[in-house]
């Protein structure tokens, strides 16, 4: 099958095409109806099929041979730990932790909030929540305590499930006192809090409501698989929209493991044995997908890295955990590569390791920049292929896809649609754009399985962010171009959503926070370039009249307040105090404008701006 063929088959002929993918994996009750609309104009994959995606990542393999073979490889440059679980030794765990949460009275249905860092029992916590049909929300450890108060607000949690602490590259952060916080913070109390004790920082426990995780697990029973609707939610991740309030994606269980399991060997041409890392969080969706779910579903060995592509110890840290596990596929954001051709330019770290295992390099999260392609090719030797998707659609809307038939890469593209994706580059009427010309990205409903069903208790907010946009399209916040060869060009976002180091950031959630400030009367944020993170924040301010306060001090200040409500990984670290923000007639403030002339571009002085003399103001502002 060539690629043409695949996916013009998937967009004439869906049903028979997933019904095709859904006999792949293993299910309770295999679903007899394929695709069903349903009223908020999106639809329902496999509504009557039942399975458990636990099941399907974890006891179907041990039922296919794989028992013995490992499934999870813990590697810890920061503690200086290496730990690796058979698929019997993992299942054995997770059926325990299963079995605890049971023994807390939590059950199909319920939410449970992992607030953990990249430790093995994170992954243990998540795929336990699955095996009782339990909604995991994981939220990053980056994030500060209100943010964590947030979620907990929104998804409404019976538990949540922490860590003493996270480590850093020079610090350990102590969880359990932002889990305190974020509980005292939040409405909605959660009964239980488990915490696994780690040795570098111990937590407190409040009796009653905390509960340690290795007592809980001595004297916990294994708990079985329960069968879930294909169409239940598996687990809801957060994630930055325009607003203040981040958007609950709910993702469902049947379609979830159909797509994965079906993008494993599409997009990265992976096969059951093989060792497949992805180096991301699982607070992220790279993480829950590629860490966790899909290698698992796969029979794929996955490994969880806990550590920094540089200064753990140093820049030759990738390519020492591809040498030391045999890495077959190692998939990143490219800012994390930016990092290590920064200290190691000439890639010379890489002649210390043996990395002939790896067959490619994948990259997804933002924009793939042509000069670190270029730096891996040179140094690697290895085809570099750029992936995008979205936390949205869970995984790749646009790929090469190696696994059918490999594509010629073009720098700046993520090459062309994967199968089940109607991509488009329309206008706002929902007109499709000639070839080459600039629109925003959309894919024309349905959306392949995998992608996500609603926000979580706010179905409204899902039509109104995702469907009625562009009418019978899916509109996926970017914009960019497709070329005459059908290559698809991802230029950036088309809202107030940046980022940072591949961490996808709410510009007005940031705005929020500085407005918050007593001396401040109005503000706004804007994602400038920079070299490392891809993009960072830098706000602008106007003082109160009658305000007085040093402009250095008022900076300090409004660092402090975003590294406390957010999170330090927003890396707002500018705010320039400004007499007025640039404004059309009608108010609106030119974020666009403000950020060219942040990144130094050339801009066109709007027809519609209030008063042209305050751009230059701007300028000179940051040119000092
Ligand atoms: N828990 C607590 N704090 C965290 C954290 C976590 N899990 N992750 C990051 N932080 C903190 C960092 O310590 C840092 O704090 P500081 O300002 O006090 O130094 C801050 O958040 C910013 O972190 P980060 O953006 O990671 O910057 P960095 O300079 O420490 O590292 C990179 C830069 C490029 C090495 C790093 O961002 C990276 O590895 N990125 C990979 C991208 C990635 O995994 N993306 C996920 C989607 S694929
Ligand atoms: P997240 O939901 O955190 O995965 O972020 C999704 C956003 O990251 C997308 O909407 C894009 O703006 C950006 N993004 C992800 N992958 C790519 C890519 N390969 N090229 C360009 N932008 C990307």
């Amino acid at each position: 099958m060539d690629y043409h063929s695949e996916f013009r088959r998937s967009i004439d002929n869906p049903d028979d095409f997933w019904r095709e993918q859904a006999e792949k994996i293993d299910w309770i009750e295999p679903p007899k109806t394929i695709w069903q609309p349903t009223d908020n104009g999106h639809g329902q994959w496999f509504p009557d099929g039942t399975l458990n995606t636990c099941d399907v990542a974890l006891d179907a393999n041990i039922r296919a041979g794989r028992g013995d073979q490992k499934a999870l490889i813990y590697d810890s440059p920061v503690t200086n730990t290496k730990r690796s679980y058979t698929y019997s030794e993992l299942t054995d765990e997770v059926a325990r932790f299963a079995g605890v949460l049971k023994g807390r009275g939590i059950t199909k249905g319920d939410r449970v909030i992992i607030y953990m860092p990249m430790i093995p029992e994170a992954v243990i916590a998540m795929l336990g929540c699955a095996r009782i049909g339990a909604i995991h929300s994981v939220v990053f450890g980056g994030f500060a305590a209100h943010e964590l108060a947030v979620r907990i607000d929104d998804a409404k949690p019976e538990a949540v499930i922490t860590a003493s602490c996270g480590i850093e590259v020079s610090r350990v952060i102590e969880y359990k006192p932002l889990v305190n916080k974020a509980i005292d913070q939040a409405s909605h109390k959660p009964e239980t809090c488990i915490v696994y004790q780690r040795p570098q920082a111990k937590a407190d426990l409040i009796q009653g409501r905390d509960f340690d995780w290795n007592e809980l697990m001595a004297a916990a029973e294994p708990a079985a698989p329960v069968p879930v609707k294909s169409t239940d939610p598996l687990y809801i991740l957060y994630t930055s929209g325009t607003t203040g309030k981040p958007k609950g994606v709910v993702r469902d269980n049947g379609g979830h493991a159909v797509a994965l399991n079906y993008s494993m060997n599409l997009v990265y041409d992976a096969k059951p044995g093989d060792v497949y890392w992805a180096a991301s969080d699982v607070g992220w969706v790279v993480g829950h997908s590629y860490i966790v779910y899909a290698p698992l579903f796969a029979g794929c060995t996955s490994i969880l890295y806990e550590g920094k592509p540089v200064k753990t110890p140093d820049a030759g840290a990738f390519w020492r955990v591809v040498q030391d596990h045999k890495v077959n596929m190692l998939f990143t954001a490219p800012t994390a590569f930016r990092a290590v051709r920064k200290e190691d330019p000439e890639a010379d770290q890489l002649s210390r390791y043996n990395i002939s295992s790896l067959k490619r390099l994948f990259l997804a999260g933002e924009r793939l920049d042509p000069a670190t392609y270029e730096w891996l090719k040179e140094h690697t030797g290895l085809p570099v292929l750029d992936h995008w998707w979205q936390t949205e659609t869970g995984w790749a809307i646009c790929c090469n896809p190696v696994g059918i038939e490999m594509m010629a890469t073009k720098p700046g593209s993520a090459t062309v649609p994967s199968p089940g994706y109607n991509v488009q580059v329309v206008d706002r009427n929902g007109s499709q754009m000639p070839a080459g010309e600039q629109g925003q990205i959309a894919v024309k409903l349905p959306l392949p399985p995998g992608c996500m069903m609603t926000v979580w208790g706010d179905d409204e907010r899902f039509r109104k962010t995702y469907l009625e946009p562009i009418s019978g399209f899916y509109s996926s916040g970017d914009g960019g171009f497709i070329d005459d060869d059908g290559y698809v060009f991802i230029m950036g976002r088309t809202d107030d959503v940046i980022n940072v180091a591949g961490h996808r950031l709410s510009t007005g959630e940031m705005e929020e926070v500085v407005a918050s400030h007593p001396a401040i009367a109005e503000c706004c944020v804007v994602g400038a370039h920079d070299d490392m993170k891809g993009q960072i924040p830098i706000g602008l301010v106007l003082i109160k009249d009658g305000a007085t306060i040093d402009h250095d001090e008022l900076e300090d200040e409004l660092v402090e307040m975003v590294r406390d409500k957010i999170g330090a990984i927003a890396c707002f670290r500018r705010a320039l105090v400004v007499d007025r923000l640039p404004k059309t007639r009608s108010g609106k403030i030119l974020r666009r404008v403000i950020r060219q002339i942040a990144d130094g571009e050339e801009y066109a002085v709007p027809s519609t701006i209030d008063d042209p003399a305050i751009l230059e103001e701007i300028s000179e502002q940051f040119r000092h």
